[in-house]
Parts: C-alpha cells; structure tokens; sequence
C-alpha cells in the first residue's frame, strides 16, 4: 500500500484499497462535516484522515464496514463517541464492550422482543393522539420540538408506565435535549475542556444529576412494590442471566435508562421529522400513503396488527431512513493491531463509518438523492448497503421500537393533520450526534373529514 501523503481534500480519488491521506482536513469538517464524510466515498473503500497529530481511518465501504462491526467486531471496541459519552451514559450498553456488553444485551433484548410491541404500539398510538390533537389548526408548530417531545413521552410511558413514573416523564423531556445538545461537542473538544466550569458543562451535568436522580426514585419505588407492571423497566429488573442467575445492579440499571433515553429519543425524534419533511415535498407519496390507510383502516385507529399491511407507509419509512438516517456517523477503535482492507492499522485508532454516506452512494442506491419509497419494493442487490441501525453486536436494540413508532405516528397523524413547511423555509441542517433539520416550523391543517 503507498502511503503518498497529499495535501488537500481535492486529492484524486485512489483505487480502491489505496489511502490517501488528506491534510488539513479538520476545517474541512468543522465547516461540513457531512458533506465531507459523503465526498470522500470517492477516495477508496478506506480512507485516513490526519486529524492533528492523530490519524483517524474513514471506511467506506460496505464491505468493510460489515467486517468492522459483524465478522472482525472483536477486534473493534467502541471509538470516541461512545467513551466520551461516559459521564452521561455510564456503563450502559451502548458504551460498553465484551463479555460484560454481551450480557447486558442480552438481559436488555426481551425488553424490545416482538410479543411486547403490541402493548408499546398502543402506547405510541394514545400519546401521538394526545399530543397531535392539541395542534391547533391554522398555527405553526415547531416541528422537530414537538416530535422529540412525543419520543421523549412514549419512550418514557414504556419504559415506566405506572404513575410512579409521571414525573420522571416530564424530566425526561426537559433533561434528554441538554444532555443529546452538548454530547457531540464533548466528543469534539479534548477532554480537559470538558471539565471546564462553563455554562454549557453546567448545564450538562446539571441535567444529568436531574435525570439520575428521578430515574434512582423510579427504579426504588418499583423495587419496593416489586410488581411486574408489564413495561421495560419490571423487565430490567427482573432480568436474571441465564447461566449466573445474576440480575443488574441498581446502578446499572439506571444507566441502561438514560443511555436508552439518550439514544432513543433524539434519534427517532428526528427520524420522524424528517419523514414528515419529505412528505411534505412530495404530494403524491401523501397522496398513496392516505389511499392505503384509507382501504386497511377506513376510519379506524391503527393498531400494531395493521402494520404489515402498511406496506406503502413501511417504504415510506425505509427511504426517511435511508436518505435521512440520523445517525450519520459512529466510530469504533482497534483493539489490536489490524489489517483492514489491505491497510495495517495500529491499536488504538479510531475509525469512523457512516450511514449518511454509504445511504447517498449512488454505486449502491441509484438515483441517490432523490426520496423514492418505490425502490424498497425489492430489497437492496446487498443488504450491507442499509445501516441506519449499525450492524452486528452494537446494531441498535431499539430498531424494531423505533419503525413501529414511526409508522404509528405516521398513520395517526396524516389522517388527521396535514403539515407543509411555513413560505420561505430553508432547510438548514445539524449534525450533532443526529443529523437533524435546525428547525422544522410547518403549518397545520385539519384534514377534511
Ligand atoms: C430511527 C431511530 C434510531 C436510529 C436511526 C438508531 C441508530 C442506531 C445506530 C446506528 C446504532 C449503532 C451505533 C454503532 O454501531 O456504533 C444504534 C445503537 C443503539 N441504539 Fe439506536 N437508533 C434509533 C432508535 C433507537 C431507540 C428507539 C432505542 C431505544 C429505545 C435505541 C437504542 C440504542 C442502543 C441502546 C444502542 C447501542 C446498542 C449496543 O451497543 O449494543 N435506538 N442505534
């Protein structure tokens, strides 16, 4: 492999295999980081970036990425973006690795098992309705505000539903956007930084001692009735390993919950933006998309058992996730020395891999930018090519939690209201730890009955 260090971001790209090296690159992604990750496909299926004195690996493609995360996962732990997360997260199972990952995986698995979507979908269903009934018609409404607030809530009433914990719910939905605001840039900064007393650390750690101290009256409440009440939490504390009988810790728990808050919420939050977005820009999926609900739910609430035959809403919300996945990037860290892609590469590196690229790649989806939920009526000639939940032993816990959500709210809300974006609206987007519009007012209109 040569190693021909070129200087700018404009370098020609390699075959694949080869690595360029870019200089400079960190102003190139302070300014556009997104746009940076999708430009640099271009430059091979892997690519190094010299970030300082750092070298940090950009895989590109599919194939690699799946050796990454699925058949080589052991030589990977998690990157940056997890550890750096610790003082939010703990040692939930998104910031941990190993047997101990593996264990706690699968205590947290039942919690998001098929059987227990049905009663989560009504959950879904009463909370979309009491939210989206209160939007008056003829105002503007926050868009990307009010959807985060209703993930945040059903989130919350599924991860506790007796009144013990009301007001954890309403903390969730104040303290879940500070700590999710700030996290990216803590990943950014080094990390003395972030022990600085400055506002936004204040607020950070403030919202997180808020969070764990509802959370730590929640799980002691539930653990001195010790009634099952059928949502996830009776399930995490009830859940024994199958080969130690050994349950979770009462800390541990807690971390489980607020690193499914954390990631939860904000990610299907913005999904669900997103989706309402290219709706709007798209009359004629709104169109199909009322036909159907129409002939499987007349008039109807949608129920978990009408998904499957959601199969235009289903399309609808693959190609959200694909052309607008919010997790545009994550990153892990070899363990060991590595070969990867025919590049050596030493203990200790990070490496980042994007969904928001890959998904733009037109090698793998033609036509790529254009939002067409049509192309999902056959599956992807490689399924590696679609990761908005990741892959192998990290690949999201809650991604069957989330497309249930999402094609609920959709069914719930489309019948009723129809959003278009205010006169004028230019779409500006953020990329913190989701890639998210900065803000989304649209209009409501009552559907006509
Ligand atoms: C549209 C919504 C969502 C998207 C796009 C999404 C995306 C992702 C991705 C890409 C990963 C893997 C990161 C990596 O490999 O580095 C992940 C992991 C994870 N997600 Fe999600 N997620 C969503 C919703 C949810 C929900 C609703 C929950 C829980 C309520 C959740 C909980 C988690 C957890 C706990 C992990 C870590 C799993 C592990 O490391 O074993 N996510 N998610």
């Amino acid at each position: 492999m040569t190693n021909s260090p070129s200087s700018s971001a404009h370098a020609v790209p390699t075959a694949p295999g080869r690595v360029p090296l870019l200089g400079h690159i960190p102003s190139v992604l302070r300014h556009s980081p997104v746009a940076t990750l999708r430009s640099l496909q271009a430059y091979g299926d892997i690519v190094a970036l010299h970030l300082g004195p750092a070298t940090v690996y950009v895989v590109n493609s599919p194939d690699l990425i799946h050796r990454m995360l699925v058949t080589e996962a052991d030589n990977y732990r998690k990157g940056r973006l997890f550890t750096r997360s610790a003082d939010m997260v703990g040692n939930g199972i998104a910031n941990s690795d190993g047997e101990f990952h593996h264990r706690q995986r699968r205590l947290i698995l039942p919690a998001f098992h098929r059987t227990r979507m049905r009663a989560y979908g009504d959950v879904m269903r009463g909370q979309t309705e009491a939210i989206s009934d209160a939007w008056q018609p003829g105002t503007v409404l926050p868009l990307e505000k009010e959807m985060n607030r209703l993930t945040a809530r059903v989130t919350a009433k599924t991860l506790f539903t007796s009144e013990l914990g009301d007001r954890a719910v309403a903390e969730v939905q104040e303290t879940v956007p500070i700590m999710t605001k700030e996290a990216m840039r803590r990943v950014m900064v080094p990390d003395v930084i972030n022990r600085l007393p400055t506002p936004g650390n204040r607020r950070f750690f403030a919202a997180i001692a808020r969070i764990r101290k509802v959370l730590d009256e929640v799980i002691s409440a539930y653990e001195e009735q010790g009634v099952d009440h059928g949502d996830l939490l009776s399930v995490l504390l009830r859940a024994r390993d199958e080969e130690t009988g050994e349950g979770m810790t009462h800390v541990q728990v807690r971390d489980e919950l607020v690193t499914l808050l954390a990631a939860g919420t904000e990610a299907t939050g913005t999904a669900l933006s997103w989706l309402f977005y290219e709706i709007t820009r798209h009359p004629e999926v709104e169109e199909r998309l009322l036909a159907e609900l129409e002939a499987v739910l007349a008039d109807r609430p949608v129920t978990f058992d009408d998904l499957p035959k959601l199969e235009y809403a289903a399309r609808v919300v693959d190609e959200t996730l694909r052309l607008r996945t919010p997790g545009w990037m994550s990153m892990r860290r070899t363990r060991a020395d590595v070969e990867l892609g025919g590049v050596h590469i030493p203990a200790g590196t990070e490496l980042i891999y994007s969904p928001h690229a890959v998904h733009h790649n037109p090698q793998h989806y033609p036509d790529a930018e254009r939002f067409d939920p049509d192309r999902w009526l056959s599956a992807p000639a490689d399924r590696r090519t679609f990761i908005s939940f990741g892959a192998g032993k990290h690949k999201c816990v809650g991604d069957h939690f989330a497309r249930t959500m999402m094609l609920i709210v959709l069914a719930t809300i489309v019948r009723k209201r129809r959003l278009t974006t205010v006169p004028g609206y230019k779409l500006r987007e953020v990329a913190a730890i989701n890639l998210r519009p900065k803000t989304l007012p649209m209009t409501v209109e009552a559907r006509a009955e």
